[in-house]
């Protein structure tokens, strides 16, 4: 694998045609499939509790392990909104001593996992429980990762390069969501450079985790539309892509289903409890869809526009997806008009090819909906070739596109998104 990955793809391009890389990355890609399936057998998804309340009932669960010492990462506003001291109280009346960190900022960077693993250090943690949406999630695995692997956080990035076992992962999702607390990956920022790079691996599975929907009354409009969409993309990404097994189709149907019908409901009343869980449940069955399923070029520009301008990620992949999927479609009409069917979009055609349009549509009015426009406002001319190049280099060597394409292409397709 790593020899494989020097293959980028500017070096590629400068060295042969696109018509003839695209069956390197086709037989790339396409290996993780087998990957995936020898990762079945060894990757066991997170215990779940769920329901209003199950944070608390995760708590006990944690103190039942025998651990005594727990790292709690989170963000600051969390702290703010009063979510984050209920756990400390109920973990600390079970005997847990409990230390928090709560410097995670939006699209965490190394600076703060490492003042994280030095608390940890200093406090002798033995465990990790990561509240919060996905930042406070991304940044409580990897300084699970970094506190018993003494390598340079970069030197983690890419796929498997975990060596030693983390400590215990513990996950409480305040958003629904990025799927954290079910997906091997992890993504760490690094604002300097303009990147946003995955650690990605099965050690980054939490054991368990708490789907809690009433956490999630407080999320303004803004949020929970965008994480929505995220877990929206995160299914239909793992659907149309080449390594989706009937299993993870079955979780990005259901996930895709509870979508449609949930989003616009939290959306209308975010005190709506039952549809807030609904939308949790909607997130985790999305990530373990994107295990096995994997993402595709949504989540490469997304991650990019992310690095370049600070674009919240779920909001990137709403405004990227109904592109990318105008783009696929003529590879993927099949799994499009299955999506149609599922979100209820069938009642007069069975037409194939209708289908598949009305699904993009669908996501369309989503989006919509959500407030999020079809156009970005942020994207400047000078940046499209570097955001291009860094999207096809991270989806060329890690996703199982549907359809392929070029630099050019991309550039292109990116410019229909200027304003
Ligand atoms: N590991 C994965 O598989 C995976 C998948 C997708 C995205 N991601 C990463 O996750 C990050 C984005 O996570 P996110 O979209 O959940 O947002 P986030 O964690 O960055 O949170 C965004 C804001 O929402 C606030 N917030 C969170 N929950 C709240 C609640 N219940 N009430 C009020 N405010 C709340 C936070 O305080 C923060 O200010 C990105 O870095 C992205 O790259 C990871
Ligand atoms: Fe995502």
């Amino acid at each position: 694998m790593k020899a494989l990955n020097t293959l980028t793809p500017p070096a590629l391009s400068r060295l042969i045609p696109f018509h003839l890389q695209v069956p390197v990355y086709r037989s790339l890609t396409g290996s993780l499939k087998y990957i995936g399936k020898a990762l079945n057998l060894i990757i066991r998804p997170p215990e779940i509790f769920a329901g209003p309340g199950a944070s608390l009932l995760l708590c006990d669960a944690i103190a039942g392990t025998g651990i005594q010492r727990i790292l709690l990462v989170t963000d600051a506003m969390l702290v703010k909104l009063g979510l984050i001291q209920p756990l400390v109280d109920r973990l600390s009346a079970r005997g847990l001593a409990v230390t928090v960190y709560d410097g995670v900022l939006p699209d965490p960077a190394v600076e703060q996992i490492e003042q994280a693993v030095q608390l940890q250090k200093h406090h002798h943690c033995q465990a990790v429980l990561a509240v919060g949406g996905g930042s406070s999630m991304d940044c409580g695995k990897v300084v699970a990762a970094r506190a018993t692997n003494d390598k340079a956080i970069w030197d983690m990035t890419g796929f498997f390069k975990v060596s030693k076992a983390p400590l215990p992962i513990y996950c409480i999702p305040t958003t629904a969501g990025t799927g954290s607390e079910a997906s091997v990956g992890a993504v760490v920022s690094d604002p300097a450079n303009q990147r946003k790079l995955p650690v990605i691996d099965h050690k980054l599975v939490p054991r368990m985790a708490a789907l809690d929907g009433k956490l999630m009354t407080g999320l303004p409009r803004n949020g929970t539309a965008a994480t929505g969409m995220d877990a929206m993309t995160h299914a239909v990404e793992a659907y149309i892509g080449r390594i989706a097994i009937p299993e993870s189709n079955q979780l990005a149907e259901e996930a895709v289903k509870l979508i449609s019908e949930h989003l616009p409901r939290v959306l209308a009343n975010g005190q709506d409890v039952d549809s807030r869980q609904a939308m949790s449940w909607a997130a985790y069955r999305a990530g373990l869809a994107m295990n096995r399923g994997g993402l595709g070029y949504v989540h490469g520009i997304a991650h990019n526009l992310g690095a370049y301008y600070h674009i919240p990620h779920g909001w990137a992949n709403a405004m990227v997806l109904p592109y990318i999927l105008d783009y696929s479609k003529e590879s993927c009409i099949p799994q499009l008009a299955r999506l149609a069917k599922i979100a209820g979009l069938d009642k007069d055609t069975q037409n194939e090819d209708v289908l598949a349009d009305r699904f993009i549509a669908h996501i369309r009015s989503l989006n919509a909906l959500c407030g999020v426009p079809d156009k970005i406002e942020d994207l400047k001319e000078k940046d499209i070739p570097g955001i291009a190049r860094a999207a096809l280099k991270e989806a060329h060597l890690s996703y199982a596109v549907p359809r392929y394409m070029d630099q050019k292409t991309c550039e292109g397709i990116l410019r229909k998104m200027m304003v």
